[in-house]
């Protein structure tokens, strides 16, 4: 046994190892909600955090964090979540105008877009997470007596097996084209786990399909061991980011899909902080300073 106490990266529920993440984006978009010059709003998001004991002390409106916006995770990092949710947001609702009416939310965790985002008729929403996360979400959501806005079926499955049949299994139809996103998840699958996302994505659509992901272009994670972001999540949650991501060699996913016939871009966050004139920007010793959103469009015309 080795000194430090080891985070079980394998736990099934939601109120540990990589299922506590969920509740750290969870409480971003509480805060975020509650803002004067909110980005994006989710009613929902609160009532996860309140409803886990493990962060149901986790502050929910920037007031109430003593340091507010200086405070490293409630201010800059949180903000960081509210820009990704709702550059996201406008993602999949613009996809969806363009025709495609199937939506896979890989590594969905808490994300309430079923329920808060105002879909074209028609639309389908499949949730692929682990069951313990979905599990805990049903929960809270049925206590809210909260109703979908769309037609949403949960895929509970392991993102590091062969999760395609549990997809298909409930009325995916790969004939048809499709909006996937894989927001704040690909950086805790291995290497071969995303490569055959990647893969499997691609095998899944048809023109006119969509695909954004989060990725991350550090080629060492540990450099930001000490940032101010990492620093301050593993303090006031104890969740250590840097231990629940995966450490192996990352694939080239944008230029794997470019190579498949993909048409790719890849936009830093500060670039949206820019277009909408709020949101973190570069600074010393930045966590973020390697995160890239990824838009992935399959032949559009
Ligand atoms: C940081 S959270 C992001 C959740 C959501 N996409 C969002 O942005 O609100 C990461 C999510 O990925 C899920 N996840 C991580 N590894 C997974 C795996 N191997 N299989 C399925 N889900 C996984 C976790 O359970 C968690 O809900």
């Amino acid at each position: 046994m080795t000194g430090t106490a080891p985070q079980q990266t394998d736990v099934e529920g939601v109120d540990g190892g990589v299922g506590l993440t969920a509740f750290l984006v969870a409480a971003a978009r509480a805060i975020e909600t509650y803002r004067d010059d909110s980005l994006a709003q989710d009613t929902y998001a609160e009532h996860f955090v309140r409803a886990a004991p493990a962060c149901a002390d986790w502050p929910v409106r920037i007031q109430r964090v003593p340091e507010g916006d200086g405070n490293p995770l409630w201010g800059r990092f949180a903000r960081y979540f509210g820009l990704r949710t709702r550059v996201l947001d406008d993602f999949l609702l613009r996809s969806v105008r363009t025709g495609p009416r199937q939506v896979v939310l890989l590594g969905a965790g808490l994300d309430t877009r079923a329920f808060r985002l105002d879909w074209p008729s028609g639309c389908e929403v499949f949730e692929v997470d682990r069951a313990g996360v979905l599990e805990f979400k049903h929960q809270v959501l049925t206590d809210l007596a909260a109703t979908p806005k769309v037609k949403r079926v949960t895929v509970p499955a392991d993102l590091r097996a062969d999760w395609v049949g549990a997809l298909t299994n409930v009325g995916f139809d790969p004939a048809a084209p499709s909006v996937w996103l894989a927001e704040g998840l690909l950086f805790y699958l291995p290497g071969p786990a995303e490569t055959y996302l990647v893969d499997m994505v691609d095998r899944l659509t048809t023109e006119g399909s969509a695909l954004a992901f989060e990725a991350k272009l550090e080629k060492d994670l540990m450099l930001y061991r000490d940032s101010p972001i990492y620093t301050a999540t593993r303090e006031q949650t104890g969740i250590d980011l840097l231990h629940l991501f995966d450490k192996g060699p990352r694939p080239d996913s944008a230029g794997d899909l470019t190579a498949k016939g993909w048409s790719t871009s890849m936009s830093t966050p500060f670039d949206f902080t820019r277009r909408h004139g709020r949101g973190p920007l570069p600074e010393p010793n930045d966590a973020l300073e390697g995160n890239r959103w990824v838009f992935a469009y399959k032949s559009r015309p």
